[in-house]
Formats: C-alpha cells, sequence, structure tokens
C-alpha cells in the first residue's frame, strides 16, 4: 500500500519566496502547485467576471472577497491530479473564515510553512521581481537574473508589486496572519527567508523529508 500523499501550505508575507520554494518543492515532491495569486491573475488574464472584481481588490492590496477564492481553490484541490500527487497550497488560507472553509469541506495538512522575512528585504525582493509571461518562472534582476537576453527581453512586471502597493499588501498580511497560523499551531513549521533560495529550500526540504518517513513509518506499522 502507498503512503498517502502529502498535503502542505505555504504562507508569509508578500515576496517572502513562497513561489521560489514551491517551484523547488514541486520539482522535487511532484505535489501539485495551487497558488491563490496565479489563480486570481489567471482569471483577470481571461477577462471573466470574477477577475474583473478581483483585480479591484488586488490593486489596493486587499483580500479578494471568499466568494471569489474559496470555490476556485476548492475545486482544485478537488482535481483529480491534486488527490493523487498531493498538493502544496500557496498564499491560501489567508483568513480565518477560509481556513474554516477548507476545514469544513474535508481539506487537513499535514504541514504549515510559514516563511520568516525581515520587512527590509521583502520591499526590495518585490520590486526587483520579474516574471517570464512564457514559462511562469520568478526572476529577480538581482538575485536571479534572467539566464539569456532572448528571456530579459521579454519579461514582465506584476501590476501590484509596486513600492507603495506592496505596503498594502504588508498591512493585510499583517492583519491576518495571526489569525490563520492560530489555526494551524500544532502543524507549523517557521522558516527562516532572508538567506540564499538553496539555503531556504534546504530549511524546508529537512522537514519535508521527516514528514514523508513519518508517513512512511506509520504505514509499516499497521
Ligand atoms: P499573491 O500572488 O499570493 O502575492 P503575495 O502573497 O503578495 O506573494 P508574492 O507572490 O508577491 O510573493 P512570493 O512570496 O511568492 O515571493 P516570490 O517567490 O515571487 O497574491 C496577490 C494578491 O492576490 C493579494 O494581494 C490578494 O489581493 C490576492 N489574493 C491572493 N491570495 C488570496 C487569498 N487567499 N484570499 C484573498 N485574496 C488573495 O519572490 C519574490 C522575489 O524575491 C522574486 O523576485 C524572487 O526571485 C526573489 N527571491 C525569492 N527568494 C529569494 C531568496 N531566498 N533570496 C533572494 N531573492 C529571493
Amino acid at each position: 500500500r502507498k503512503a498517502e500523499p502529502l498535503r502542505i501550505m505555504i504562507s508569509g508575507a508578500p515576496a517572502s519566496g513562497k513561489g521560489t520554494q514551491c517551484e523547488l518543492i514541486t520539482k522535487k515532491y511532484g505535489l501539485v502547485h495551487i497558488a491563490a495569486g496565479d489563480l486570481l491573475r489567471a482569471e483577470i488574464t481571461a477577462g471573466s467576471e470574477n477577475g474583473k472584481q478581483a483585480k479591484e481588490y488586488m490593486d489596493k492590496g486587499q483580500l479578494v472577497p471568499d466568494e471569489i477564492v474559496v470555490t476556485m481553490v476548492k475545486e482544485r484541490l478537488n482535481g483529480p491530479d491534486s488527490q493523487e500527487k498531493g498538493w502544496l497550497l500557496d498564499g491560501y488560507p489567508r483568513s480565518s473564515s477560509q481556513s474554516i472553509a477548507l476545514k469544513e469541506f474535508g481539506f487537513q495538512p499535514d504541514l504549515f510553512i510559514l516563511l520568516e522575512v525581515p520587512e527590509e528585504i521583502l520591499v526590495e525582493r518585490v520590486v526587483g521581481r520579474r516574471l517570464d509571461p512564457v514559462t511562469g518562472k520568478i526572476y529577480h534582476l538581482k538575485y536571479s537574473p534572467p539566464e539569456t537576453e532572448e528571456i530579459a527581453a521579454r519579461l514582465a512586471q506584476r501590476f501590484d508589486d509596486t513600492d507603495e502597493k506592496v505596503k498594502l499588501r504588508l498591512h493585510t498580511h499583517h492583519q491576518n496572519v495571526e489569525a490563520v497560523l492560530s489555526m494551524y499551531k500544532d502543524i507549523t513549521v517557521k522558516v527562516k527567508g532572508s538567506g540564499s533560495k538553496q539555503e531556504v529550500f534546504g530549511q524546508i526540504d529537512g522537514a519535508l523529508t521527516q514528514l514523508l518517513e513519518q508517513k512512511q513509518g506509520k504505514l509499516g506499522t499497521v
């Protein structure tokens, strides 16, 4: 019998490195990456009614209402790929109502990862961030520069990655983080997110390896 797949949540302030670490985690552990912010940006690009409404909140650095976000995430979690391979939920839940909704739907994570990064670093990370619209890969002009001239020429900046908007996003984060953390205290692992990408991944990888061993160990005793 196979061990149950991993179910992981990753959280942290804007630009704390969630998306970057998710790339590394999915590469090694094969989980399905479900990022609330990416799903919302896809709705905006598609020009849907939900996307139009979501953009108004995202422009102000506020949480998009539950009516839009909760169902969107639930559908992805229920997808056959997430059920089979396990999931890595990025940037969700961000409020106690979202965590309660998840629990009611029966989604219980094994581990809640919190990336901790000092505020002065966050602003620098936001302002230097660039995205490759072709591959979806995350870059930073200073810390993760593009590999080729061709990629450099097509990099784009997110509409909410300005000095002014990141302050609003940070404020929203501070208002909500404690309520969410209190729901997952028993399974929270705090990770120092200020080191290099690989150093941060080393800490996460250690926690995930341990968790997998526990799951497999449990399986051996039944
Ligand atoms: P979302 O897209 O989730 O944005 P966020 O939380 O602000 O986080 P980011 O995506 O900005 O950062 P990240 O932590 O992924 O960092 P990254 O790896 O890119 O949400 C956007 C908006 O959508 C919200 O404001 C809200 O309106 C709405 N929303 C989303 N979820 C919602 C929800 N659940 N409910 C309601 N509304 C919701 O890294 C940042 C930069 O730093 C990159 O350039 C990267 O290359 C660089 N970097 C990363 N790690 C390192 C490192 N170790 N060293 C040096 N540089 C690094």
